[in-house]
This record gives C-alpha cells, structure tokens and sequence, in this order.
C-alpha cells in the first residue's frame, strides 16, 4: 500500500461498559476501569497511550454507573483553584495532564454488555468512515516507547489491521483469541507478521499457534459491516475476534509481537502484579516499594523456612 493511501488513526475506542464482575464487590459501584494502577486510574494510563500514539479523539463506549470515567477527563475549577492557591503546582500539572480539552472527548452508550464487538459496534457512528485504534483499558502494557506507537509505526508502513500479540501457555489458549500466521514469526519490534486467520478461544490441541491478541487493535471501519450481524461466538457474546477474522484475505492483516510487558489488570492478581510494577518504577516513591517487595519476599521465605521445621 502506499503511503498516500493510509489514513492516519486519529480515533480511539476504549469499551468500558463491562460489569467488572471479576472484581465484585469492589466494582459494585466504583467502575472498574477507575481503579488506580499507582497514582492513575487504569482509563488514564490508556488514554496516554493513546494519546502518545498520535489520537486525537477519544470514543468512550459507556453505560450505567459509568459517569465517573467522563468526569475523570474534565475540567475540575475547585481542585484547581485549590491547588493553586495552596501552590501545589506539581500536583496542578498532574491534574491538567488528565484533562481533555474541547471536542476531544465522544461517549456512546452499550446499553446491554453483549460483549466486545458488540461494544465496538456502538461507536461505529462516530468512527465514520476511518480507521481507528481500540485500547481494552484493562490491558496495561509499560513500555519504554507506548505500545499503540509501537502498532502504528507498523500501520504507516502496511495500512490495513494491526493487533498486538504475545506468547500465551500452549495449555491456556482456551481463554484468549489465538493468531494464525501460517508458522510465521518475527521479532518484537517494528516488523509484523502477516495473519491467515484468528480463532477465538480455541481448544490447545487446535489453536494455530500461541501468539495471543491482547488488547490493542489498529482496525479499519469495514469490520462494522461483520459485527452489524450480531452474531454471536464464544460464550454466547457478540465477538470482535470473529468479525476481524472476516477482513482476512480482503485486507492487509498483520500481528505485531510488541516490546514491552503486559499487564492483565482486569484479573485481581495481575492487577496487583501491575500496581508493583508501576509502583516500582515512580519516581517518587520507586525505591522504597521495591525495598518493600524485597522485604516482604524474603519475610515469606523466613515463615516457609520456619513452617517446614516445625
Ligand atoms: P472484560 O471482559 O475484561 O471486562 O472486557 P468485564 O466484562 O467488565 O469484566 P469481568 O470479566 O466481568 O470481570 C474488557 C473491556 O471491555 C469492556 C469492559 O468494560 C472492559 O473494559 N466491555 C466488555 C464492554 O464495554 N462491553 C462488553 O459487553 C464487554
């Protein structure tokens, strides 16, 4: 493809309209996607992301119970006002950093969670006739270059589709939607594979290989016209992963393994991995947490010492 031909991805799509019921009873009122990873909510470190990545609109697909995440994103005068004149300014800029400005911000709502296609389905109006990159907020990747930046320097070369991918255990692919490229493989990075199919789910004795989808999409707006026949697919839910399998052969489709480290922060213990991760490298306070982790790590090894000897 040339480059004249790629439109550039300016739209982003974050679904936070889930249950979150892996997290019951914290998410019972509190939104999932607002629980802090360190100092931020898991939305703002994938609004960063993307906004790193070059996006300049930002499509929250919402529903009930979720008004927390919009006002997380505005103009808040009385901190501000606060701050300012307490001159807490470090504090002031942080508080600016997480907000969008005008015209930026676009909410839909998914009135029913009947999963993720069907939520990627709800923005399609706004996505128009663009590409545009999907973030599960979830999801956290550190990585010294953003992963979304990653996939898109990768697009404007191939334009088309663009997923990240990772190695899973050959024994848990029953959990995730698993990429086919044929026996290719590359290097993360910036080069990226080209995909033959995608299957959701699979049993470990039939999934293509192990390279799993995580999160991050680079889509183009045909898959609309795939999840606007609400079919659904594993779990009984409206599947983006088969209807991104459908653009395969009619447009470019590429996997990107990413440089970085994920974080599955929707599950409880890949949160706490997370706030360790994240904790550990903050300026602020990264010395002592990971003083704290090495304290910890060899207190437990004392305890297991001692219950064995008793
Ligand atoms: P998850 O499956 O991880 O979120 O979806 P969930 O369903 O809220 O969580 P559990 O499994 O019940 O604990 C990934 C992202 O997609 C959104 C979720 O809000 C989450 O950010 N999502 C999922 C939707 O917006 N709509 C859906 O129908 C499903």
């Amino acid at each position: 493809m040339s480059d004249s031909e790629i439109k550039p991805v300016r739209k982003a799509v974050f679904p936070v309209a889930g249950l979150g019921t892996r997290f019951l009873p914290a998410t019972k009122v509190m939104p999932k996607e607002m629980l802090p990873i360190n100092d931020r909510p898991l939305i703002q470190h994938v609004f960063e992301e993307a906004r790193e990545a070059g996006i300049e609109e930002f499509i929250f697909v919402t529903g009930r119970h979720k008004n927390m995440l919009e006002e997380h994103f505005d103009f808040q005068p009385e901190l501000e006002e606060t701050l300012e004149s307490r001159g807490k300014h470090d504090m002031l800029e942080k508080i600016r950093d997480s907000e969008m400005g005008a015209g930026q911000l676009f909410l839909t709502r998914q009135p029913r969670p009947l999963g993720l296609g069907h939520a990627i389905w709800c923005a399609a109006k706004l996505i128009e006739d663009d590409p545009f990159a999907v973030l599960l907020p979830d999801v956290l990747i550190q990585a010294p270059t953003g992963c979304l930046k990653q996939m898109v320097d990768v697009y404007n070369q191939t334009g088309g589709n663009v997923i990240a991918v990772e190695d899973v255990p050959k024994e848990l692919t029953f959990k995730y939607g698993i990429v086919d490229t044929g026996g290719e493989d590359a290097p993360a990075g910036t080069k990226g594979m080209p995909v033959k199919g995608l299957v959701e789910k699979p049993d470990p004795k039939d999934a293509p290989s192990t390279m799993s989808v995580i999160g991050r999409y680079i889509l183009q707006p045909e898959v609309f016209d795939h999840l606007s026949a609400f079919e659904t697919g594993a779990g009984g839910e409206i599947q983006l992963t088969d209807a991104m399998d459908k653009l395969i052969g009619k447009q470019p489709f590429t996997a990107m393994r990413f440089q970085g480290k994920s974080y599955d922060s929707g599950s409880r213990l890949g949160f706490i991995q997370a706030n360790l991760a994240y904790a550990s490298k903050d300026p602020e306070i990264g010395d002592d947490v990971r003083q704290t982790i090495r304290d910890f790590a060899s207190q437990l090894d004392k305890d297991a010492m001692n219950e064995a000897a008793e």
